[in-house]
């Protein structure tokens, strides 16, 4: 193998790293469509393109549109449709750019939630194949962006930690990922392994409280009933403004942060995105239908003390917060409040942890990027088996896990039809 691909594909945001084996010891984050981290996003335009990333979401004509469809993936048979054009879209782009070359011995490592079952991992392992990868295995995304933690000069965490008990929270667009690792290798959790919360929501409540607030709210509202292609690219202007809102609260407190959409279904329609020190309250700490009536602050403590109170071994000595709504300030506090015996920590660049992780975690079964002790030498024969794919390569896998219709597999149309995928070319 001379060269290792991390690919963290995100329910909102993706990035791939890059790793010459014999060259280097840190992998580099190489971009797609000259972004290094990039929505996960895919469109189909009226001549049946397909379109990847920040293309397709600004595709005012696109056909078809789809955001968040890895959140959908174990319950939905169409996501997989929709994750396989999208992958195969980055595919494209990676040798269109020459950061992936055909015919070189290569190994592409996939990032997924910790809580998917073997039989996830192997249908979504055979998603990549069929979309034309090359050989793919699939790897905690938690354990990944420890890993990728350890590796940075900037936390200082070490390889060290990896022999203590750490707890690693990923805060991502759809899901809270919660992982215990001790002594380098995930503890499976009784409970509380995933709960369904991210930036998501507050992307959600902030277009809710734009059309509460709208004159046109009941037409807008019919508009969003009737077109997905339009309801997504409102979504999606409304999670850019919470960006930049959060990005930088003290800036926006004494200046106007909002933004304008036009809406052109049947006819031209303004929709008003706006964030202030209110909403930005709101989107945290007001109870939502969404959540049961309780607010993101609430479900997030819940989630943590659930998580506290389901460890049978040790507390852990370390909270290694990751994923892009880590960012928040509060988010560590709130991790303090519970965790009040832990060190919390935060990633210094979420958006990148999973896919450098990704890449060197597997680069030397002897240790991680040939470091001793590093988290491959923490890994068992089974993972290695699991990872190949061997121990489970069955006909037609079953997702496991009584609330998970295996029927869900069968039977959905496809999203993205085969001949977008072969239509594809770069983006304008
Ligand atoms: N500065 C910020 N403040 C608050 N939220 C942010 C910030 N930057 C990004 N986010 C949010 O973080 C989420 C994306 O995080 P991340 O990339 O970790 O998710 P993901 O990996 O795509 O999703 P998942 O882990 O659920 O599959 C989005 O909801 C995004 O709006
Ligand atoms: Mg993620």
């Amino acid at each position: 193998m001379e060269f290792f691909y991390g690919f963290d594909l995100g329910d909102a945001e993706s990035a791939v790293s890059k790793l010459d084996k014999k060259e280097q010891a840190v992998p580099d984050i190489v971009p797609v469509q000259h972004a290094k981290s990039f929505i996960t996003a895919c469109a189909v335009t009226p001549d049946g393109r397909l379109l990847i990333g920040e293309n397709a979401c600004y595709a005012a004509d696109a056909v078809r549109r789809s955001l968040r469809f890895k959140s959908r993936f174990l319950e939905e048979s169409e996501s997989i449709d929709e994750l396989r054009s999208f992958a195969s879209g980055v595919l494209q782009e990676l040798y269109a750019s020459g950061d992936l070359v055909r015919g070189e011995d290569v190994c592409f490592y996939v990032g997924c939630p910790a809580g998917w079952n073997r039989n996830d991992r192997e249908l979504y392992r055979s998603l990549f194949e069929r979309a034309g990868y090359p050989p793919v295995r699939i790897i905690s995304e938690s354990r990944a962006a420890l890993v990728s933690a350890c590796q940075s000069r900037h936390l200082q965490v070490g390889y060290d930690i990896l022999s203590k008990p750490v707890l690693v929270v990923d805060i991502g667009s759809s899901t809270t990922d919660f992982a215990y690792i001790m002594g380098g290798r995930e503890v499976e959790m009784q409970t509380a392994g995933e709960v369904k919360l991210g930036g998501g929501i507050m992307d959600e409540l902030l277009l809710e409280e734009a059309l509460v607030n709208s004159e046109k709210e009941e037409e807008l509202r019919r508009v969003f009933r009737e077109s997905e292609v339009w309801r997504t690219y409102c979504e999606f202007a409304a999670r850019r403004l919470k960006e930049k809102y959060y990005s930088d609260i003290a800036y926006w407190k004494d200046h106007p942060c909002a933004e304008s959409v036009l809406v052109r279904y049947d006819r031209p329609l303004h929709l008003r995105l706006r964030m202030d020190a209110e909403t930005a309250d709101h989107l945290v700490n007001k109870g939502a239908e969404r959540l049961g009536g309780k607010s993101f602050k609430e479900v997030f403590m819940a989630a943590l003390r659930d998580v506290r109170d389901h460890i049978s071994g040790e507390q852990p000595e370390l909270l290694f917060l990751t994923g892009g709504v880590s960012k928040l300030p509060w988010i560590r506090e709130w991790c303090m409040d519970v965790f009040a015996e832990s060190v919390v920590i935060c990633g210094s660049e979420p958006e990148f942890s999973v896919a450098r992780g990704a890449c060197v975690e597997r680069t030397d079964r002897r240790g991680a990027a040939g470091v001793p002790g590093g988290p491959g030498a923490a890994e068992s024969v089974a993972d290695d088996r699991a990872d190949r794919g061997e121990a489970y390569r069955q006909p037609v896998p079953q997702r496991g896990g009584g609330t998970r219709p295996a029927s869900a597999r069968t039977g959905g149309h496809a999203c993205f039809p085969e001949m977008a995928l072969r239509g594809n070319q770069p983006p304008d």
